[in-house]
């Protein structure tokens, strides 16, 4: 078990990462003070899959646990289910100090976070993430939110946990595409952040996908680690943060032109890659660091190439994107595999020859 350190605004907290770590989670929550009365939300399942190794763990130390299902999928990211929760929360008698446990992917992270920080003014998060995802990125540095109308995550605040309990043996379980979701991210990461991380998903791809434990723990704690300094270092995502938005400004646009079928994941992988060639063609990444990032990202299984897309979808879609500042595009572009920088200057015609390209 590792654990890596975050710092906030409003308060410190640890990431504890391994596995089998479900089983740990009362003696964790009772060290951090928490006693008495405990509420998870999760989903059927997730609940099927993890909620008993959780509830034992909660119960052997002398919780008492009330859980709360939502059901699976993105449009349960709203304020609909929330309100639900909150009227759920009331008969249950929870009151300020009862902790809200987010038991699963990011979606529940989301809307259990979005929940812990308004109800009753705010009462106590904890994260445990249980798909790569959530583990590596949305457990992490305290973004909540809900989906309102056709905007993703618009209503929503800033709201650190207490803790993150990741138990990386909860991967095991997740299908293949989403751990694929999960490594566009981990890959993202090293690029923006960290070559030694991207060396390594390199070098240890085939026992990432085997889903070897320590090779596991080793990638989610290094990359929650980056995550950890950036968030540390931006909380309110005024400047720094923003990096971590690389492959999503073309992602974003693939995803909601394709209507969803592409994921989120390959969808980010394409951009991650755009933003290569953009960079490229503007003579700052070197061509060997651009055929390192398309070998990485085709080795996980992810795509390179956009689906049967119309250009204009794509190009409208990115236009509604909150990338858009102060009316133009804003970009992420790779230096060299480990640094990037913010760029306004993309022109449409470069987007274009780099996406039909
Ligand atoms: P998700 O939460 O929908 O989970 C994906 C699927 O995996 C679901 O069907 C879920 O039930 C299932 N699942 C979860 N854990 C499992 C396990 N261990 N075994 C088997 N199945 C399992 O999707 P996600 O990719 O985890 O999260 C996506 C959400 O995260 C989006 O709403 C996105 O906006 C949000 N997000 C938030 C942040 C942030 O900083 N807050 C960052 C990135 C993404
Ligand atoms: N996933 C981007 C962020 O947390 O800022």
């Amino acid at each position: 078990m590792k654990t890596v350190e975050v710092r906030s605004g409003s308060g410190d907290y640890r990431i504890h990462i391994g596995p089998g770590l479900l089983e740990q989670t009362g003696q964790w929550l009772t060290e951090i003070g928490f006693s008495g009365k405990l509420v998870v939300i999760t989903n059927p399942l997730v609940r099927k899959l993890y909620g008993d190794s959780l509830a034992q763990s909660l119960e052997g130390s002398g919780f008492e646990t009330i859980t709360l299902e939502v059901p699976d999928g993105e449009e349960q990211k709203s304020l609909d289910t929330a309100g639900r929760l909150y009227h759920e929360l009331t008969i249950a008698y929870a009151e300020r100090t009862t902790p809200i446990l987010a038991l699963g992917g990011g979606v529940i992270g989301d809307l259990a976070g979005f929940v812990a920080a308004t109800y009753q003014r705010g009462v106590p998060l904890v994260q445990i993430p249980t798909t790569l995802l959530a583990q590596v990125d949305s457990s992490i540095g305290g973004k909540v939110a809900v989906n309102h109308g056709q905007l993703k995550n618009n209503i929503g605040t800033f709201y650190q946990p207490r803790a993150v309990i990741t138990d990386t043996g909860t991967l095991k379980t997740l299908d293949r595409r989403e751990f694929n979701n999960g490594l566009a991210e981990v890959i993202k990461s090293a690029v923006v952040w960290d070559r030694e991380l991207f060396a390594f998903v390199e070098q240890n791809l085939s026992k990432i996908k085997s889903l070897d434990n320590d090779t596991l723990e080793e990638m989610v704690v290094r990359t929650a680690k980056i995550k950890a300094e950036i968030v540390g270092e931006d909380e309110r995502d005024l400047g720094l943060r923003s990096i971590l938005n690389y492959g999503h400004t073309v992602g974003h646009a693939i995803e909601s032109a394709s209507d969803f079928k592409t994921t989120h994941g390959e969808a980010v992988a394409i951009g991650m890659l755009a933003a290569g060639k953009i960079s490229n063609r503007l003579g700052i990444l070197d061509r060997n660091e651009l055929e390192k990032l398309q070998t990485v990202i085709v080795e996980a299984g992810l795509p390179t190439a956009i689906p049967d897309l119309k250009m204009e979808k794509i190009v409208e879609a990115m236009r509604h994107d909150k990338k858009i500042f102060h009316g133009k595009l804003r970009f992420i572009l790779p230096r060299m595999i480990g640094e990037v920088f913010i760029s306004d200057e993309v022109s449409s015609h470069l987007l274009e020859e780099v996406l039909v390209g």
